[in-house]
């Protein structure tokens, strides 16, 4: 569906900062709404030589009382004939009350017409549209409600509302339903909604706030004040033991000044408690890895120990694979104690265990160069930890087969490049040399080497992927390992 930019960018002659206090209003008009109990329709007249027509930009329904349109209005056209008190409240400037039959859902509808001013010049019209009252008297809470609404509708026709701040956190604001407090010119309490008196005796208010400031019953009143003082809205977080309320300051003006205003109260207690909660999970969880780590850590130099009491050769070279084996797996776990969810960017990993490889083969007489194509992005913790073995196990053959010593071969050139490409459906890994190519008759799925088993069961049971081996297929010599994994 088109956006209120869109719809009067195409279809209106309104400036950009015609369109900012339109989105303004908008961004803070539910409170509009249930303070009138009644849907809102903006206005903006259509351009074109001659035309009357106007288009609605916005719709609001009321969160305190039924909507009068099941469908939006959005976009909707209509004219002057449809629409005279759009069109006089537009031409003359001033809010206009009447009654009309709406045809769309052939009724009779009670409008209140709100020219919206900016810097003098009347650039739109707010409708609150709602059904004849039928000789019914309004509660207090409808009254004083429907007061406050006709306060700020007369704030929008001189143009002092919407305030020109940026409006609060809209998910989190408090709405009217969550209990409002009316103070008067001086800041005190006029009026207190029944869900504001529980909130305010939640906070351990117990006292009967009206003719009181909030400051006189024992709430710390600082944003009251800031608010009167720059006749801007104010939003705090007030916290009290265990309670924690959201509390909103909203000043009302008039031709004197602040003549009062809304303060609007949400216990946010729930919010908060599971928000820390989250936070303390998240910590716990990577204080979990950081222990994993250490482990692995302990479990390597013990191995070392072992290493350094064996006599045959064949033995210390099996415990010093299994040590760098033991070290990737700590590697990940090292990173994913840094990271704040389960997912981490698979560079974090891969940059380390290329840097564990290089510094194992690093000697003046086997030059060989690792180079990173592509990106693989962000992978969950359960891809990236066999990954990682994977990769350990793939780089170390590249080291021990592609390029044994006396190759007839200038040795700058020796490369061994990963490539990773991720389509957010798939992952693909591959890891490329330049060396001498497979041996005559090599086939993945017979190997018994060490190495490749672990790489096969990784790559076809914790992975649920595929592993091919292959010559590269541009015709020069080498190998190239394909991993292909999909990503649900
Ligand atoms: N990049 C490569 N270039 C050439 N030959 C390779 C390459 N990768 C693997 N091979 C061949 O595949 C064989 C099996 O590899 P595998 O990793 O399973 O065992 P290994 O490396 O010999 O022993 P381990 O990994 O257990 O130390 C190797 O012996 C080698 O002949
Ligand atoms: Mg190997």
């Amino acid at each position: 569906m088109a956006s209120l930019a869109e719809i009067v960018r195409s279809r209106t002659h309104l400036k950009l900062a015609h369109i900012a206090h339109l989105q303004r209003l908008v961004a803070s008009w539910n409170l509009l709404a249930d303070f009138c109990f009644s849907d809102l329709l903006l206005f903006v007249p259509v351009d074109g030589p001659g035309d009357d027509g106007f288009v609605v930009v916005g719709h609001v329904r009321p969160s305190t009382s039924q909507t009068l349109y099941r469908h939006d209005l959005l976009g909707e056209r209509t004219n002057a004939a449809e629409r005279p008190l759009v069109s006089s409240s537009m031409r003359l400037g001033s809010i206009i009350e009447g009654e009309i039959t709406v045809n769309v859902i052939r009724e009779r509808v009670r409008v209140v017409c709100i020219p919206v001013r900016w810097q003098g010049e009347t650039i739109a019209v707010l409708s609150r549209e709602s059904t004849p009252s039928v000789g019914r008297s309004p509660g207090e809470l409808e009254r004083i409600y429907v007061d406050i609404f006709n306060r700020f509708a007369r704030m929008i026709a001189t143009g002092d509302f919407p305030f020109t701040v940026e409006d609060s956190d809209a998910k989190e604001s408090p709405r009217v339903g969550d209990g409002v407090v009316v103070l008067d010119r001086a800041a005190c309490v006029e009026y207190a909604s029944p869900n504001a008196v529980s909130a305010l005796h939640r906070m351990g208010v117990h006292a009967n706030a009206e003719g009181m400031r909030l400051g006189e019953i024992g709430l710390e009143d600082e944003l009251v004040r800031d608010a009167f003082a720059i006749a801007k809205p104010v939003t705090q977080e007030l916290e009290r033991g265990e309670v924690i309320v959201l509390v909103r300051c909203i000043p009302m003006l008039d031709a004197q000044g602040v003549s009062g205003a809304v303060v609007l109260f949400r216990d946010i207690t729930e919010v908060r408690r599971r928000d820390r909660l989250l936070l303390s999970k998240d910590a716990t969880i990577r204080e979990i890895h950081h222990r994993v780590k250490n482990n692995l850590q302990t479990i390597s130099s013990l191995l070392r120990l072992q290493a350094r009491r064996t006599s045959t050769e064949e033995a210390k070279e099996a415990i010093a694979e299994s040590v760098r084996r033991i070290s990737s797996i700590a590697l990940v776990h090292e990173t994913l104690s840094r990271e704040a969810g389960e997912d981490v960017p698979f560079i974090e990993i891969l940059r380390p265990l290329v840097r564990m490889v290089e510094e194992a083969v690093s000697s003046p007489d086997r030059e060989l160069r690792f180079a990173v194509d592509g990106d693989a992005g962000t992978l969950p913790a359960a891809i990236v930890t066999p990954m990682a073995v994977v990769l350990t196990e793939l780089l170390q053959n590249a080291v021990d087969h592609a390029f044994p010593e006396g190759r007839d071969r200038d040795a700058d050139e020796n490369l061994v490049r990963i490539e990773l490409v991720n389509d957010g459906s798939e992952l693909i890994v591959r890891v490329v040399d330049n060396g001498v190519g497979l041996p005559e008759g090599f086939s993945v799925d017979r190997v018994n080497g060490l190495g490749l088993t672990i790489v096969r069961a990784l790559v076809t049971s914790d992975l649920r992927g595929t592993i091919d081996m292959f010559e590269p297929p541009d015709g020069t010599a080498g190998t190239v390992v394909e991993l292909r994994v999909l990503l649900d």
